[in-house]
């Protein structure tokens, strides 16, 4: 225990807001572990959202005055601005932020902040707080995946006809185009951005109301304040209400599959950068030095992304622990919801931000991955194709005499538009010059038409109509 936190319980006068009846003030170690002011205070720009939509709304169904209302409003203006300009005093000893910011209230206003808990609890209050943190988030990162993407068309667009090995196994298999690669992470993060809309339209229900569990004696309008806090409707079952988390281990889960994208992309991107590749250039400004070896340029941007999903997903698993076993309705546990989430969505907005960076910065080195792509022999499926449509033989075939041509360039050390035309017709007699119009890179990927495919041409569509929907 620091003196920080001796010096904090000294003062405690042992008077907790639910401590009526209570004859002594709390061990120390009670104090310590009950305490979450030290994290929860992210919330407290959501909590005084949800207390003045509270507050209005007790104010219009005649539960609390006007005048009550209006001093419980002037008082959490007054705090919020105390929050945005870091001067609010967050004192452990009052636990968690809603306790601090109706302390603070009571010592702003005096009487009528006790009013403002009235037909509210801090259960159905906390699960208001963190939908709404949520909610914040989910959007930030829809709008951080829309730059990512137009990041991604962009190095797509410029790049619809830059040809590059594309692999499988890590092995090269058939040439394709960098804009192709590139749209293909552009869909995966589509696909993340629609789990977080989806995830959103969820979470987007209000549990103000539903009280310590049972709901309230008082005639609340719960439509108001959902309504006001701009959720679509008011939980249907107060129980539910204040114990469902599943909104949260969502929009982890779906955080999670995109921190995974962000990680893959980042693994390319080391795997580019090597001194045995060089398919990719970063400048100075996405890359850093070694202390000792000069010649150095890491991408620690990308080893970090790559690295982030470890928190990420333990994240999901950590609040998917806090949550199995918890009987309705609130638990304590519950409290352990917030600093995954927290830590999680922090990471994965700096991930998007550092890679939306990355991407911008990248440059391919055209040459040399043009240059990669006609070696290992990845033009081998269109000679093999080109046997079943010029001559006519069924793929296996072709397949099986594919594979000894390559086996006698292999021997050769020659790659196939190398190996001349005898060496050919020692295998396959039917074999004509013509079979070196399929053999370079460029006409591999260009023959590729099929939709979705890799040629240029595809490519270019494709642009097209992400063009369309992004700008
Ligand atoms: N700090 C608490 C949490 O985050 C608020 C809810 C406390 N509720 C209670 N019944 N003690 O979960």
């Amino acid at each position: 225990m620091d003196m920080d936190k001796l010096s904090n319980n000294k003062n405690n006068k042992g008077q907790k807001m639910w401590g009526g009846r209570f004859s002594a003030s709390p061990n120390e170690i009670m104090q310590e572990i009950n305490v979450s002011i030290d994290f929860d205070k992210r919330l407290a720009l959501q909590d005084i959202k949800g207390s003045m939509a509270h507050s209005s709304m007790l104010e219009v169904q005649g539960i609390i005055t006007k005048e009550d209302m209006l001093q419980i409003h002037q008082g959490l203006e007054k705090i919020k601005k105390e929050i945005l300009n870091l001067s609010f005093p967050f004192s452990h000893e009052f636990e968690d932020i809603h306790l601090n910011i109706e302390n603070r209230l009571k010592e702003l206003i005096g009487d009528a902040a006790g009013r403002l808990h009235t037909a509210r609890s801090r259960n159905d209050q906390v699960a208001t707080d963190f939908r709404l943190w949520v909610r914040d988030y989910l959007d930030n990162f829809e709008l951080q995946l829309t730059e990512l993407m137009k990041a991604l068309l962009q190095k797509a667009d410029e790049n619809t006809d830059t040809i590059m090995p594309g692999f499988t196994h890590l092995q090269s298999a058939q040439p394709v185009t960098f804009g192709h690669h590139m749209l293909a992470y552009l869909e995966m993060f589509n696909r993340d951005k629609s789990r977080f809309s989806d995830c959103r339209e969820r979470l987007n229900e209000c549990p103000l109301g539903a009280a310590a569990l049972a709901g309230t004696s008082f005639p609340i309008d719960r439509n108001f304040t959902s309504s006001t806090l701009g959720f679509s409707k008011p939980m249907a079952n107060s129980l539910d209400a204040v114990s469902a988390r599943d909104f949260a281990l969502e929009a982890l889960s779906a955080a999670n599959i995109c921190a995974t994208h962000l990680s893959r992309l980042s693994e390319e991107i080391v795997i580019w950068m090597s001194a045995q590749f060089q398919f990719i250039t970063l400048t100075d400004a996405f890359t850093t030095g070694s202390s000792i070896m000069p010649q150095k340029r890491n991408p620690d941007a990308a080893e970090l992304i790559r690295a982030k999903v470890g928190r990420i997903s333990g994240a999901l698993v950590s609040l998917t622990m806090v949550m199995k076993g918890l009987p309705l309705a609130y638990s304590k546990d519950m409290q352990e919801d917030k600093e995954p989430v927290f830590d999680a969505f922090d990471s994965l907005d700096l991930g998007l931000k550092a890679m939306t960076g990355m991407i911008n910065d990248m440059q391919p080195n055209k040459e040399i991955m043009k240059a990669a792509a006609g070696n290992a022999f990845s033009t081998a499926t269109d000679l093999a194709d080109w046997f079943v449509r010029k001559i006519n033989m069924p793929f296996r075939d072709a397949h099986h005499i594919t594979g000894k041509i390559v086996a006698l360039a292999e021997h050769k050390g020659v790659t196939l538009d190398e190996l001349p035309l005898e060496d050919y017709i020692k295998i396959e007699p039917k074999i004509t010059k013509e079979i070196y119009s399929v053999l370079s890179p460029e006409s591999s990927a260009k023959s590729r038409v099929s939709y979705g495919g890799t040629a240029p041409s595809e490519v270019k569509k494709q642009v097209k109509a992400w063009n369309n929907i992004l700008s």
